[in-house]
């Protein structure tokens, strides 16, 4: 696949708080590389379909220069895996019902937590920040920007 050609989709539960978040701050980035790639975010749940993100997801990207307020949540799909060429996961329990839905090792292979990229091996979640407050959004603001750096530098 030729430099700039790839599709990334981000990955979550709610699709309303992390992966829309890390859809954001992995676009706002490979803007400023003057990188093409394709990004979208999805949750494995159907409970937000249709809503914007988190207000709070919402306000802690605007501090940060970052504007997802046109996103809209949608739910996962097993299509996903031919669209996408990576899929990043938040967490081990949205890592597991990606890969149950999976057909084949191809398609397990796309799927990588997230903060492997820049924590290989670690397994390290992205933790929910829905029942937390502007702190957690603002943690996780941190730990996606890293992760997304690291991807940034992959493509
Ligand atoms: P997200 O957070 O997976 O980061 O979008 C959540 C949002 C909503 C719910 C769970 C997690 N929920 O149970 O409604």
């Amino acid at each position: 696949m030729a430099y700039g050609d790839k599709r990334i989709l981000m990955v979550c539960l709610g699709n309303i708080c992390r992966s829309p978040m890390a859809e954001g701050i992995l676009r706002h980035k490979a803007k400023l590389s003057g990188i093409s790639v394709d990004i979208d975010s999805a949750g494995t749940a159907d409970y937000h379909v249709g809503e914007e993100p988190d207000h709070r997801a919402i306000r802690c990207l605007k501090s940060h220069g970052i504007d997802i307020s046109g996103l809209r949540a949608r739910q996962f799909s097993r299509r996903d895996f031919d669209t996408f060429d990576m899929i990043y996961t938040m967490d081990a329990s949205n890592h597991k019902n990606v890969l149950a839905l999976a057909n084949n090792d191809d398609q397990k292979n796309k799927v990588k937590m997230i903060l492997n990229e820049n924590n290989p091996g670690s397994d390290a979640p992205v933790p929910d920040p829905w029942p937390g407050g502007m702190d957690d959004f603002e943690a996780v603001y941190e730990m996606l920007s890293e992760a997304c750096d690291e991807v940034i530098r992959k493509l």
